[in-house]
């Protein structure tokens, strides 16, 4: 795992969208997996300046995390519209080359299935941007969700749901259940980004990089991913017992080594 710790969010955009316009420069279809939440936003901005000033995107793909189960489609809410509304209409990334699961299905069993399938036959995620959880879930596998797990019907905490009622008239609003990517699934992705914002991050994080592995932290299966990157700013970065030797390391890093 690598750890960088840059001073704010527009840097945190910048050297993930940096990632990203990398590895569509070394494969122009490259299936991008993406994230929802506020933390993702300025890597999608980075990039969408990239794409204004050149970088081509036309044949990059996008697929989704999670979702909430049982709102209808077309909720503004529903991951999948804010997926079209940060990254598909901002990149210029037609319906075509976007996949996600279906929460809105009456059978969502078979929806998630059917997600694991279509990731499969896209030949996989070359990269998977990730939030964490303030309780360290990754997409919507929360605490002790197995470290095997594939695209499944997830409940929400209590806490999970108190952070994401900003984004509903309240807290009934926000959804019980979810489908998300299982950690298994995440875990196939051939680089994971993690991004982590502010001081409310910062014990998850700890947590996650220092801590024990343990289904108890789900961020923690990092810590078994042959390439993970997790990009932090100062705030959330607060609790790391060894961030000098992160500094350290990331400052003598070779350029042409990225991340
Ligand atoms: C939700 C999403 C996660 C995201 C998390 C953190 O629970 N399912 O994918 O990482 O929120 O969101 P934020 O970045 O807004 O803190």
């Amino acid at each position: 795992m690598e750890i960088v710790i840059v001073p704010d969010a527009p840097a945190q955009g910048d050297l993930a969208a940096g990632a990203i316009a990398d590895l569509v420069g070394r494969k122009p279809d490259a299936l991008i997996g993406v994230a929802t939440g506020s933390t993702p936003l300025p890597v999608y901005e980075a990039l969408q300046r990239r794409r204004e000033q050149g970088l081509n995107l036309d044949r990059a793909r996008i697929c989704q995390l999670d979702e909430y189960v049982g709102l209808p489609a077309g909720h503004p809410e529903s991951y999948r519209e804010v997926v079209r509304r940060e990254v598909l209409d901002r990149l210029g990334i037609s319906d075509d080359r976007f996949m996600g699961p279906d929460g809105s299905a009456a059978d969502v069993v078979k929806a998630c299935a059917d997600y694991e399938r279509t990731l499969a036959a896209a030949g996989g995620v070359d990269l998977q941007l990730l939030g964490i959880g303030t309780d360290g879930h990754i997409g919507f596998n929360e605490p002790i969700s197995s470290f095997g797990s594939r695209t499944r019907v997830k409940t929400l905490t209590k806490q999970t749901r108190v952070d994401n009622a900003r984004f509903f008239a309240g807290l009934d609003e926000v959804p019980q259940h979810v489908l998300t990517q299982g950690i298994g699934t995440i875990m196939e992705a051939r680089h994971l980004i993690l991004l982590a914002t502010g001081e409310s991050k910062a014990e998850a994080v700890a947590l996650a990089v220092e801590g024990p592995l343990a289904a108890v932290v789900p961020a923690s299966v990092l810590q078994l991913h042959p390439h993970a990157t997790v990009i932090l700013d100062e705030a959330a970065a607060g609790q790391l017992k060894l961030a000098d030797y992160y500094r350290s390391t990331y400052a003598t890093k070779p350029a042409w080594q990225g991340i």
